[in-house]
């Protein structure tokens, strides 16, 4: 199977030219396809086609963006993808079971063992600790107390929360939050991760912090990742993006990997920088403020 692109792909989704349109690539292994996808809702006598005829395949491993503005239909079709609505019409097969057609309990079950997620509130579990957040998919799972907590505490480690394992959500930054959140996502070793605007509550530097940990977990374990974003700059950490407007895939495209992290080399150094500045214009205020009671 290959992937359709029209050589203005990149410009309709507004991206810098650090993109690269390839024709007829070949796909890895199928992870997920939709075929013929549409969703419809119904209002009294309004109707919303939220999705029309969605036809794509995500391959394993694949890190692969869903980019648009706000009501184009993006958080209606990752809820799709990961079965947690019904289509009105369509396929969407995960390997090859195709999830539209479970029940409620199969699907349940379907979740738990292949899809992690990682929300923009994050959706930690207030009365839990780090520890017991990032454990609870293992629990699920059957998994025995003391392998649960030793894989929690290896995944805090890796996203730098190894000091904060007590720690209540309340306890936390949003950013660390979102950290514990990603741990937890990745922690029973999904097939697939299912991410929708999982930065849109963090300031710049988390942001980058955030994208570059969902990336590199997902690459150690040939994951899949699925990230909604309105953001192209958030877009240009995956290695595709598929760009919605009104309900449609109107552009699919392929990052340049090379261009690509440069970009965020760039960027990150600019986040540092604007950090130090911040930190420097705080000290001289304090400074000031000092001066004046003095
Ligand atoms: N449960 C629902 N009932 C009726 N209409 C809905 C429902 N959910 C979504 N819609 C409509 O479907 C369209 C797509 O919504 P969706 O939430 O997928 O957009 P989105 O791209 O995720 O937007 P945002 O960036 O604001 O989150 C919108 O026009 C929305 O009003
Ligand atoms: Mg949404």
């Amino acid at each position: 199977m290959s992937i359709i692109n029209s050589t203005n792909d990149a410009q309709i989704a507004g991206l810098s030219a650090n993109h690269k349109i390839e024709e007829g690539l070949p796909l890895k292994k199928a992870m997920i396809t939709v075929n013929n996808l549409r969703k419809v809702y119904k209002l009294g006598s309004e109707k919303v086609i939220a999705l029309d005829n969605i036809n794509i395949t995500i391959g394993e491993g694949e890190i692969c963006c869903i980019l648009g503005t706000s009501g184009s239909g993006k958080s209606t079709l990752l809820n799709m993808l990961a079965g947690l609505e019904k289509p009105t019409r369509g396929q969407v097969l995960i390997g090859k079971h195709d999830i539209a057609r479970m029940d409620e309990t199969a699907l349940a079950k379907f979740r738990q063992k292949y899809v992690g997620f990682v929300f923009q509130s994050y959706n930690l579990l207030s009365a839990l600790t780090a520890l017991e957040n990032v454990s609870m998919p293992l629990m699920f799972r059957g998994v025995s107390k003391g392998k649960r907590n030793k894989a929690a505490k290896h995944m805090l480690k890796n996203v730098g929360l190894g000091n904060r394992y007590e720690h209540k959500p309340s306890q936390m930054s949003g950013g660390q939050q979102q950290r514990v959140g990603i741990a937890r996502a990745f922690v029973s070793k999904p097939r697939i991760v299912f991410a929708d605007e999982p930065t849109g509550n963090l300031d710049t530097k988390t942001t980058i912090e955030v994208m570059e940990l969902m990336v590199q977990m997902s690459r150690e374990n040939n994951q899949t990742l699925i990230i909604v974003t309105h953001d192209p700059e958030i877009a240009e950490y995956a290695d595709r993006i598929l760009t919605l407007i009104d309900g449609k895939v109107v552009s699919d495209v392929y990052n340049d990997s090379i261009a690509f992290k440069g970009v965020h080399a760039a960027r990150a150094a600019a986040a540092e920088e604007a950090t130090a500045e911040e930190l420097a214009a705080k000290n001289a205020a304090q400074a000031a403020a000092q001066e004046e009671k003095e």
